[in-house]
């Protein structure tokens, strides 16, 4: 009985990492699908890695609670930027909000072997 509790413990204890791990891979192929998104969409007009020349927002200044106004913006657009909204999948807009985010001036840059 008492092994088994050990062993219990020892499995827990093991499963925990991974699935951290994990979580962390599956966010770096959003981070990477959202790149290719951007690159092929956003890149012309907001700058090669989100580096913007000044002429239009700069997307590293999104914060993590600005979301909804990221979703709100590219989906109906904003002043001389088009809406997205059916251009793009909400799957894709997700996609863009990690790679916005994990290149933000908050964060330190992830994924970028
Ligand atoms: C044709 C040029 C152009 C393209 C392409 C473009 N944008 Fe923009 N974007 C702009 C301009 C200009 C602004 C500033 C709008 C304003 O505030 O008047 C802007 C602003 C934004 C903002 C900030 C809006 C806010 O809340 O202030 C976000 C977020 C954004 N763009 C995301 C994107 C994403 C994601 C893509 C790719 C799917 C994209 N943009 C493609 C021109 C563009």
């Amino acid at each position: 009985m008492r092994l088994r509790a050990f062993v219990g413990a020892l499995i827990v204890l093991a499963a925990v990492p991974l699935s951290l791990r994990s979580g962390f891979a599956q966010d770096c192929k959003k981070i990477r699908a959202g790149e290719r998104v951007y690159n092929n969409y956003c890149l012309t007009c907001h700058g090669e890695n989100l580096v913007s020349s000044g002429q239009t927002f700069d997307l590293r200044r999104l914060r993590a609670e600005d979301r909804s106004r990221f979703e709100i913006s590219v989906n109906n657009g904003k002043g001389q930027m088009p809406p997205w909204k059916g251009a793009l999948t909400s799957e894709e807009i997700d996609q863009l909000w990690h790679y916005v985010r994990a290149n933000s001036h908050e964060s330190k840059p992830t994924c970028r072997e």
